[in-house]
């Protein structure tokens, strides 16, 4: 018998119905849609609109519907980890509300906060909790709400991302399916080029804050994206070789969805085929921790039992990483 692995068993996304296209970001600011569709390969995003509703709220949506779909009581659930950057509040954490609103009232939870990146940190942390034994099954929920920090007037920024994201199911599996290996990094010297200075301890909330803009995100984009494309690629063929594999091994590259620029700078840098890279970023823009659950719920149909899948991400800490599993269904 081999070594228990955390399988991925299930996911399921969710995404708001408002769609907002480059069109109608062309009537908000200075832009047009083949700026954006060249630059960034961006056609529409989706927005979280109405009264009252929050990242809980389309949390619920995917865990719900994971529930379902894996046949899984609400009662079954031992542990949620929820990766956001846009969580309902500052304190109490969103993974214990989405709990609550799915009536999982045997579980614990807890957030994790590593911006585009926060799909691999709690997706590695999970898997710890059914590789040693302590849980069997961990729901993994990656989303964000990126519409309630963004500066709708500034271009660089408002035109890249999206609301949405997606939960999966981890399982015990003696079979060799599930998650590998991953390889996992931070540099926080890159908080001074993506960040949201206000709202923590560092600068509380004031009208001074808001009157600077400072609880909408902030990003210098040209070094974000060099970063990037470094980081995503070096950890992908650190994992290639601490498993013995190459290239050729990958079933599917599945990459965070930044900017089809910064995709297919990654995938030359390995050269690495785009044929089996898998690109949703047209239709829902940068989620943040949501672009790798959704793009797992997307393609789901074309992956087969025993694929190599790579998953990589890079995101505001800076935090990166990659993880390699064998899909289990
Ligand atoms: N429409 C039209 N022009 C725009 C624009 C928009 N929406 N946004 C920026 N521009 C302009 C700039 O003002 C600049 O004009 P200038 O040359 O007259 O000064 C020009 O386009 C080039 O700007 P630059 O910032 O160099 O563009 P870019 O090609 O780097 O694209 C990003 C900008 C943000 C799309 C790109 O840098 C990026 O995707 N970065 C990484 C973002 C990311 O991945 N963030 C999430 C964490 S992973």
């Amino acid at each position: 018998m081999s070594k228990t692995l955390a399988a991925i068993t299930g996911v399921h996304g969710y995404v708001p119905d408002y769609i907002m296209t480059n069109a109608e970001l062309e009537t908000m600011v200075e832009t047009t849609d083949e700026w954006i569709t060249s630059r960034t390969g961006i056609k529409e995003r989706r927005v979280l609109k109405g009264e009252g509703l929050a990242a809980s709220d389309m949390g619920k949506e995917m865990v719900q519907g994971l529930l379902e779909k894996t046949g899984t009581a609400p009662e079954e659930v031992e542990l949620l980890i929820c990766a956001t950057i846009t969580g309902d509040r500052v304190f109490p954490d969103t993974a214990n509300t989405i709990l609550d609103k799915v009536n999982a009232k045997n579980a614990f939870g807890y957030d994790i906060n590593a911006a585009c990146s926060g799909f691999l940190y709690a997706l590695t942390t999970g898997a710890k909790f059914i590789e040693s034994g302590t849980y069997k099954k961990v729901v993994i929920v990656g989303l964000d709400v990126m519409s309630s920090i963004l500066d709708y007037t500034d271009r660089s920024t408002c035109i890249i991302f999206g609301d949405g994201g997606g939960a999966v199911l981890l399982e015990p599996n003696e079979d060799g399916f599930g998650i590998v290996d991953s390889v996992l990094k931070a540099d926080g010297n890159g908080r001074q080029y993506l960040n949201m200075e206000a709202g923590g301890s560092l600068k509380p909330t004031s009208a001074e804050t808001v009157a600077n803009g400072e609880h909408f995100i902030h990003q210098e984009g040209r070094t974000v994206f060099k970063y990037a494309v470094r980081g995503m690629s070096e950890t992908i063929k650190d994992v290639l070789d601490r498993n013995n594999m190459d290239k050729g091994d990958i079933s599917w590259l599945i990459p965070h969805q930044a900017n089809i620029r910064i995709i297919q700078s990654v995938a030359n840098a390995l050269d690495f085929p785009m044929e089996k890279v898998i690109v949703n970023i047209e239709k829902y823009g940068n989620t943040t921790a949501g672009t790798l659950p959704l793009c797992l719920w997307d393609f789901e149909d074309q992956f087969k039992k025993g694929d190599n899948i790579m998953l990589t991400a890079f995101g505001g800490g800076f935090t990166w990483g990659s993880t390699y599993l064998k899909w289990a269904y």
